[in-house]
């Protein structure tokens, strides 16, 4: 169980690994199914990269040092069913292009902008357990069980090779950008990936009480079954 503040403590489960693994569908079925709330963290960063690349003034270019002033005004919230909304405004489309994706990868790596979107985070938790109003919080991302909820109920590190990360996020994008080629999916994921992992704060990376989980030859609800079987107890089906 976690606690955070007040009221009845909820359950946590945090799930981290790289692009392409597959987590956001992994960490949405397996919230429908428990009945909790889905979280996802990577919605965050790319809701301040968008922010900022659409309303920093002096215009903001994503090589240059986040512009933190720019985001006071920035107010994000995700609402139950997964929709995000930025000040008030439903936000529709343009976080997952390939400039907001790379804007979202830089301006993660520093400490000012991580507090922030660990704040939002926190926020979250602790509204929904004052309000009762889910049993649990399933939270997805990098850092979720190393840094963000160290003391999460469940802790779930999942991994895929390059080929099958980058193999799935082109499938994912190929409707969208019909241009698209695997190839530049897979450098796009290694270069975001390798900053994700190097970068000085919160870097990604398993949390030692994590259960690690190569996902390279299951399918979606494989890996959802065993999610499930070690969270609810039971055996897997
Ligand atoms: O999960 P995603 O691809 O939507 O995340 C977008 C970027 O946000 C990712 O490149 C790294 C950053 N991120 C992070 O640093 N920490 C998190 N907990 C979640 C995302």
């Amino acid at each position: 169980m976690f606690h955070v503040k007040q009221g009845k403590p909820i359950n946590l489960i945090a799930i981290d690994g790289p692009g392409g693994v597959g987590k956001s569908s992994v960490s949405h079925a397996l919230a429908e199914r428990l009945g909790y709330y889905f979280l996802s963290s990577g919605m965050i960063y790319r809701a301040m990269a968008w922010y900022m690349l659409h309303n920093a003034q002096p215009r903001w270019s994503p090589q240059d040092e986040p512009n933190l002033a720019a985001l006071d005004p920035f107010h994000v919230r995700i609402d139950a069913s997964g929709s995000l909304w930025i000040n008030d405004a439903p936000m529709a489309d343009g976080l997952h292009t390939e400039e907001n994706s790379k804007a979202a990868s830089l301006i993660s790596a520093y400490p000012d902008v991580r507090e922030r979107a660990d704040q939002v985070q926190r926020d979250t938790v602790r509204r929904i357990e004052e309000e009762q109003s889910y049993s649990g919080v399933i939270l997805e991302g990098r850092d979720i069980g190393t840094v963000v909820f160290p003391a999460a109920t469940h802790k779930f590190f999942l991994t895929a090779s390059e080929e099958v990360r980058a193999e799935r996020r082109f499938k994912e994008q190929q409707a969208d950008d019909p241009a698209l080629t695997l190839a530049a999916v897979r450098e796009a994921l290694r270069e975001r990936d390798g900053r994700d992992e190097s970068r000085d704060v919160a870097p990604l990376k398993a949390a030692p009480d994590a259960e690690v989980i190569d996902t390279s030859q299951l399918s979606q609800e494989q890996v959802v079954n065993r999610m499930w079987a070690k969270v609810s107890g039971a055996a897997s089906p």
